[in-house]
């Protein structure tokens, strides 16, 4: 196997559930008491666009209540010691990450502390509610929205994503039940390019078959002694 150097990371809710964020497939597969197709899909936001702004807003102002746990901690370690390259991309739309200090960080599904204008496209940070009409402050138009990327709609930064994949040597999977695409594809596209893949789950995932070697637990204990392990041998 090749000497790893370049690493991407992939984070999805597992890594927050311990610091107490509900994960999308719960018991019952809702979301926080909704069909995730109801709350997530760019039909429910015309339908409702009241309830689909509530939601986040509820969601965006949970974000006071947590705080990153150790697995949010072992990969801002690794992004300070790791001498290779480094990319963590996350589904995740809350800001736990970053608040552990990760920087190399992309979130591909959009984020619960920015606000999206569907008229020019211009994001910008935001906390606190948003209501329906709210207007942007770059075009003027009545057309903010929740900063998530809905089913049916391009995750962000793929281009950037893909020459990563392309160019890595290890891929982790960390929390994530892989039935979502493209990101559940990752795995298959750093198979194609040769690196070695590991998942760290829960439990086993919709893709494990496809991953060198799935461990098995808590995020808040794999993570970290996965990071001590790779600190260790670098
Ligand atoms: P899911 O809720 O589908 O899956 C969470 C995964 O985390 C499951 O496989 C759990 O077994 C695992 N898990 C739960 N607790 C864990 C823990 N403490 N440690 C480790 N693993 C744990 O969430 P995602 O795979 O992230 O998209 O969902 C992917 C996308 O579907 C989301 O980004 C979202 C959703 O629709 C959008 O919002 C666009």
């Amino acid at each position: 196997m090749q000497p790893i150097r370049n690493i991407v990371v992939l984070t999805g809710a597992g890594v927050s559930a311990e610091s107490g964020i509900a994960t999308f497939r719960g018991p019952g597969g809702l979301w926080e008491g909704h069909r995730v197709e109801d709350v997530c899909t760019p039909e429910a936001l015309r339908a409702d666009p009241r309830l689909v702004h509530r939601f986040y807003d509820l969601r965006r102002a949970a974000l006071a209540d947590v705080a990153p746990n150790a697995a949010h901690v072992a990969l801002a370690e690794l992004e300070r010691s790791w001498t290779g390259e480094l990319l963590i991309v996350t589904q995740n739309v809350d800001d736990l990450h970053e608040r552990a200090g990760t920087h190399r960080l992309l979130h591909m599904h959009g984020a619960l502390r920015s606000a999206l204008c569907a008229v020019c496209g211009t994001r910008v940070a935001h906390t606190g509610p948003l209501p329906p009409g709210s207007r942007c402050g770059a075009c003027g138009g009545a057309a903010l929205r929740p900063d998530i990327v809905f089913f049916g709609e391009i995750p962000y930064a793929m281009d950037r994503i893909v020459d990563a994949i392309g160019t890595c040597d290890l891929f982790v999977s960390i929390g994530t039940s892989g039935a979502v695409y493209p990101a559940a594809g990752f795995v298959e596209w750093a198979n194609d390019r040769g690196a070695a893949t590991l998942e760290l789950n829960l439990e086993r995932s919709a893709g494990s078959g496809r991953f060198d070697e799935s461990r098995l637990g808590p995020a808040s204990e794999l993570v970290p002694a996965w990071v001590a392990e790779l600190l260790a041998g670098q």
